[in-house]
Formats: C-alpha cells, sequence, structure tokens
C-alpha cells in the first residue's frame, strides 16, 4: 500500500515537558554527529504522544535531530509501524498475515476486525476508538496467529478470542499481552519434553508480557509522566552529555496550540540543568556585524540553506574567511553549537570549502579592482 502523509494534518506538535526530557537524553546516547541515529525512537515516541506521525510531528522530529524534513519522512513512510494516518483513539490493531499466522487463522482473526472495527484496513470505527491493518511477519510465528497492540504482542490467538480482546479495550481494560492459550512462552502445546530441569518460571510471565503488565502501558497514549528518564551518556569528564535543546523547534510549535506551549519552558528548563555541559572546543573570532562590503553569500559553502546561514550570521559569522581561519577546536565548538544542525562542519567540511571560496573571492576583488584602476 501507498504510505503517504495524511491529506488532513495538525497545525503543530510539540512533545510534553516529560517527552522533550526523554528525547533529550536518547539524543545524547549517540556520538557527536550521529544524532541522526535517534530518528527511530524519537518518532516512536511522537507516535505514543499523538496515536499516529503526522506531518509536524516528522518535522518536529527532524528539526531535533538536525536533519533534513524528507530524510524523517523516509523512515516514517519506510517502517509500517509507524502510522501516517489517524487510528483508533483506543487502539489500532495490526494482524500478521503472514505464512504462519495465514495457516493458523489470520483470516478469521481480520473477519473479526471486520465485523467489529470497519469493513476496510485504517478505517476507523464508527465510535472512532480502533482501527486495523493486515501487517507482514512480526516474528512470533511459533505463536502463530497473532497481533500487535500498541506495543504488544497478543498471541495463539483464535476469532473468539480476537473478539473478546476488541470487547475489553472498548470498555476500558487492557487484556494481558503474549500467549493466549495458557502457553507460558514459544513451547510445545503439551508442556516441555526437553530441558524439563529448567525453571523458565521465575516469573509469573514469560519476560516481555511481565514487563508489558509490569509498565502497563500496552495501548495509553505516552506523555512521558509514565516512564523513567534514561540517564544521558556521560561525557570524557564524566558530566551528563550535552542535550540538544531546539528552541527554533519549540518556538515554531509554541504558538500554534496551548499543548505546543510546553516545548520552550522545557527546552529552557533542560538548558537550565546544571548537569549539562558546555561542550568541547573554542569559540571562534565572531563579528557583530558584517564588513562595510557586505556579508558574503554563505550559502555557497555546500550543506548551507538559508536557514544555517541566518543562523551562522546570528552567532557573528558573516564571511569565508571566517570559516576558514577554525582549527580543529573551532570547528568541534560550531558543531556542537549550531543548533539543529550539530556536526553539520565537520561533515560538510567547511573549512576546505570556504578556504577554496575565499580564495576565489580574493582573485575576483583584485581582478575588479585591477579593471577599476584602484
Ligand atoms: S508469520 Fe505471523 S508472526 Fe511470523
Amino acid at each position: 500500500m501507498l504510505r503517504r502523509l495524511h491529506k488532513d494534518q495538525p497545525d503543530s506538535f510539540a512533545f510534553t515537558p516529560a517527552n522533550l526530557a526523554w528525547a533529550e537524553a536518547q539524543i545524547t546516547k549517540y556520538p557527536e554527529g550521529r544524532q541522526a541515529s535517534a530518528i527511530i525512537p524519537l518518532l516512536w515516541r511522537a507516535q505514543e504522544q499523538y496515536g499516529w506521525l503526522t506531518r509536524p510531528a516528522i518535522e518536529y522530529v527532524s528539526d531535533m535531530l538536525g536533519m533534513a524534513y524528507i530524510r524523517g519522512l523516509e523512515v516514517a513512510s519506510f517502517y509500517f509501524m509507524f502510522q501516517l494516518q489517524p487510528v483508533g483513539s483506543v487502539a489500532h490493531i495490526q494482524i500478521c498475515g503472514t505464512t504462519s499466522c495465514m495457516i493458523c487463522g489470520a483470516e478469521d482473526l481480520m473477519e473479526v476486525c471486520k465485523e467489529k472495527i470497519a469493513a476496510k484496513p485504517h478505517e476507523l470505527s464508527a465510535d472512532g476508538k480502533f482501527s486495523w491493518e493486515e501487517v507482514e511477519c512480526l516474528g512470533s510465528c511459533s505463536n502463530a496467529p497473532m497481533a500487535q497492540i500498541g506495543k504488544d504482542y497478543y498471541e495463539d490467538l483464535t476469532q473468539i478470542r480476537m473478539g473478546e480482546i476488541i470487547d475489553k479495550l472498548a470498555a476500558g481494560d487492557v487484556p494481558l499481552p503474549g500467549p493466549q492459550n495458557d502457553r507460558y512462552a514459544a513451547e510445545p502445546l503439551n508442556g516441555l519434553t526437553s530441558l524439563t530441569e529448567y525453571d523458565s518460571g521465575k516469573t509469573k510471565y514469560n519476560a516481555s508480557v511481565q514487563l508489558a503488565s509490569d509498565i502497563g502501558d500496552t495501548v495509553k497514549r505516552i506523555d512521558g509522566t509514565e516512564v523513567p528518564l534514561l540517564a544521558p551518556w556521560q561525557v570524557k569528564n564524566g558530566s551528563a552529555a550535552k542535550a540538544a535543546v531546539k528552541p527554533a523547534t519549540a518556538k515554531k510549535a509554541a504558538p500554534k496550540a496551548a499543548k505546543a506551549e510546553t516545548a520552550p519552558k522545557a527546552a529552557a528548563k533542560i538548558a537550565a540543568a546544571p548537569a549539562v555541559a558546555e561542550g568541547p572546543g573554542r569559540k571562534p573570532k565572531v563579528m557583530k556585524t558584517p564588513r562595510k562590503s557586505g556579508a558574503d553569500n554563505l550559502q555557497m559553502i555546500k550543506g548551507v540553506g538559508p536557514k544555517l546561514e541566518g543562523l551562522l550570521n546570528d552567532m557573528g559569522f558573516f564571511h569565508f574567511d571566517q570559516v576558514s581561519a577554525w582549527g580543529a577546536d573551532e570547528v568541534s565548538w560550531v558543531d556542537q553549537n549550531l543548533e539543529g544542525f550539530r556536526a553539520r562542519v565537520s561533515r560538510d567540511n567547511w573549512v576546505s570549502q570556504a578556504t577554496a571560496l575565499a580564495a576565489s573571492e580574493k582573485i575576483e576583488f583584485s581582478k575588479r579592482a585591477k579593471k577599476d584602476g584602484t
């Protein structure tokens, strides 16, 4: 099926303060210049907060990671765990329709969804509480047929049990995930035939079901307050790694809705946190204004667009020869402090680009001066 952005989109998206803090902590898990690797957990959290991935949410996350929007959209549209259209307010049910599940009754489960939810996949139920779709193998083939609801797997399903689960969810309950036929995990139906002395039953349920039952967030929208904030990774001096706060993103989302106003506050809170280090490197010399001859067109540096040029000018960089003078320490500082575009200087080798541009500008200038006789 085509995976495209939905035609109706909200005006804005912003993480709740708790989700923003969580997202910032995730970013610190990746080495400098590799923040884009956090795209999947951040998109997933955005989806958990809102229910599905909207265009503003994809752009918000892309901004946080200094990625082009199209890169964010590529990830969001590739993986079918990301929903690009509205889903049921209570649950979106993904039925595995691949070989094992198909042989063991996936089509029967889909019949239940058609009857109880909507005739077609991705259609909302009349009360807006549910939606469903068929997906490819979810890797739980030994417990076929199965369905993923929220984060969790409901396995060893039957038509009757599928109907009961939907009814329970509609009534506000969250049925226990995992095998629905009393199996502990994926052992034979008539019990273990080997390794019988191995006590796999240390917890009441198998590990993933136990976790789901302990956390209890299977189908809930996640505002972040219900999950612990993972500690940011440590930088060399032992302090917490710097959290990348993106004021531009927060500013963009803030005026749109009351919910969105929470982001800048959270950003300010994180920025003020004493554990946040300033980052390595040395701040280069800056200028208050460009020289009389006017600012250079920094967009001639490959990888610098209008937004980034504006940011550089705000920081006091107007000329190629300023950039070409940066050593490793200055590059490191600027890489750290380009909010929303971290690590672009080293990634796109600005210094050698700027050196070449500054040299060609000098040649142009001397040619003009010669022509004018000055
Ligand atoms: S075939 Fe359904 S989980 Fe693999």
